[in-house]
């Protein structure tokens, strides 16, 4: 009965899957799964175990709402339920089709620097093709084609969040998506998680003693019920190092996306 996955064969007594009362839309590599499972230290909160790909896959959206609510953890009445997929945040469709189900639902939106986000992107992808055993390309064959930076390049698309995040305001208010700060969250995940709380109008249960920083992984891990417990070891791997001239192409390319950014949330971040 928890984030590990594994699913009771009896419901616990007095518990039901209930759709989400918030949803973490993303940004991939922004911090998601540290987010999510930060937030299930909380006693009044049930997290969904596995991504669900409801709102942005065409064929699980075919499936209807109740495969969507079957695939919900079991909670109690004074919990709420809580999905994350990354994906959300960069698809055309996921902002409509959630205003359909709840409109009136709470967001959250975790992002880090849009640059250091692409590299992480391709770190992932990387390690995922190495895994498959599928060739994989230096990061600067993907960031540069005939010597301009290719802004058709996947993870550079999913960088330009002005462009999503305005797919998003057309269907929700500003102040029904919150944005937590995915680099304060590893430098410092208390205070981040202080203000989902309260956004998400919980009483205050998570406090300092259940983060330790674990100087081997280099990151916060989490202490809860008794237990100690990194994320996986492929959350927070190293990055390769990108040319610097290449890395300046990308960070002047995103600026004014940034920019547009800043104006639409109504806030600033410290990205360079
Ligand atoms: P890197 O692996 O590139 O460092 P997501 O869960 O959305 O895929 O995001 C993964 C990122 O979460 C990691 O990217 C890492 O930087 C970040 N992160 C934030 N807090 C973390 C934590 N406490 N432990 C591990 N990774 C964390």
């Amino acid at each position: 009965f928890n984030i590990s996955g594994d699913e009771p064969s009896h419901p616990p007594p007095g518990t039901s899957k209930r759709a989400p009362h918030s949803i973490i839309i993303g940004v991939r590599k922004g911090g998601t799964r540290a987010l999510l499972e930060m937030l299930d230290i909380h006693p009044e909160v049930a997290a969904a175990a596995t991504e669900v790909h409801f709102f942005d896959w065409d064929e699980n959206y075919a499936k209807g709402f109740e495969w969507y609510r079957e695939l919900m953890p079991y909670s109690y009445p004074q919990q709420i339920t809580v999905e994350k997929t990354p994906g959300y945040f960069t698809s055309a469709l996921a902002p409509e089709r959630i205003c359909a189900m709840n409109s009136s639902i709470k967001l959250l939106l975790i992002l880090r620097d849009p640059a250091e986000r692409v590299i992480s992107d391709y770190t992932q992808v990387y390690f995922n093709r190495l895994e498959n055993h599928k060739p994989v390309q230096a990061i600067e064959n993907l960031l540069v084609r005939n010597g301009a930076l290719n802004i058709r390049y996947k993870a550079i698309q999913r960088s330009l969040y002005d462009v999503h995040m305005r797919n998003w305001l057309r269907y929700f208010p500003l102040e029904q998506i919150h944005i937590v700060d995915g680099d304060a969250l590893i430098r410092d995940p208390l205070p981040e998680l202080q203000r989902v709380e309260h956004f998400l109008n919980l009483p205050p249960r998570i406090v300092s003693s259940n983060f330790y920083f674990n100087q081997t992984k280099g990151f916060y891990c989490i202490r809860s019920d008794g237990r100690e417990r990194c994320l996986h070891e492929s959350k927070g791997r190293p990055h390769p190092a990108v040319n610097s001239t290449v890395l300046q192409q990308l960070r002047s390319y995103l600026q004014e996306h940034n920019r547009t950014f800043f104006r639409l949330v109504r806030r600033t971040f410290d990205w360079q």
